[in-house]
């Protein structure tokens, strides 16, 4: 099955986050590859995560599908967190959209919205280019191509996309009120606990990137609220439906 995917030559994936998995069904599914098939790769722990590749397709052209994603608050180096990535680049995947839930920081944004991901804060502590390669440009991190094809493709298709730069913190405990009055001084929009690790991997390697966040609630503090994760798998399943509408467009 592993041969399947590398046979398909795919030079698109798309990496989808907490409640996003059933994104891949609208590609249409000819064949599914679990992590733990995979050499260097395994399981994902968290609930939402199923921990497959999916190979789908779209105008012809075969897309990887990868249905949940590794975490550094899983106890992972940045490193392990990418390894998926650096399997897509080996098989010949040139182009990466990154999906995610995020909690929503600025004002004009809402619940069950899109973000397109502009630029990005990485407040993890960590990189997966530890130890090299050194000094790698991160100017444009995320594509400013893929971005205008989104937002084209987003008009078209009649659905708001917000556009802003993502937070990403260690995790897996929720942002504190003060920590999102923090996050929003340095100019975060959104705030999660994923992505950037791939991001910069991807960069890095010369793939083409784009950024996705799935706002499934408002950031701790803006709201009466608590957060709960199956509240934001919950809302990413529901909002699925708009992603994957977006993504068809654009591809
Ligand atoms: N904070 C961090 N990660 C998240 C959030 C949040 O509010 N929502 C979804 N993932």
């Amino acid at each position: 099955m592993l041969a399947a995917l590398q046979n398909a030559r795919p030079e698109t994936a798309i990496v989808l986050g907490s409640g996003l998995g059933a994104v891949a069904e609208a590609f249409g599914i000819e064949c599914e590859v679990p992590y733990d098939q995979v050499p260097g790769l395994s399981a994902s722990t968290v609930p939402g995560h199923a921990g497959r590749f999916v190979l789908g397709r779209q105008n012809g052209k075969p897309i990887l599908l990868a249905q949940g994603r590794r975490h550094l608050y899983e106890g992972l180096t940045a490193h392990e967190v990418t390894a998926s990535i650096r399997f897509m680049h080996e098989i010949g995947v040139r182009r990466v959209v990154l999906t995610n839930a995020a909690g929503a920081i600025h004002d004009s944004f809402h619940v069950g919205g899109l973000m397109l991901i502009t630029d990005h804060l990485n407040l993890q502590g960590t990189t997966p280019l530890l130890g090299g390669p050194h000094f790698h440009d991160m100017s444009e991190v995320y594509s400013l191509t893929l971005r205008e094809r989104l937002l084209v493709a987003a008009r078209e298709q009649h659905l708001t996309l917000h556009q802003g730069v993502y937070a990403a913190l260690l995790g897996p405990q929720y942002e504190t009120p003060a920590e999102i009055r923090m996050l929003r001084t340095l100019g975060a929009d959104a705030v999660g606990m994923s992505t950037v690790p791939e991001a910069i991997q991807a960069r890095a390697l010369g793939m083409e990137v784009a950024g996705i966040s799935m706002l499934t609630n408002w950031a701790a503090g803006l709201k009466a609220q608590t957060l709960h994760h199956a509240e934001v798998v919950e809302v990413g399943k529901a909002a699925s439906a708009d992603l994957a509408k977006l993504l068809k467009a654009a591809l």
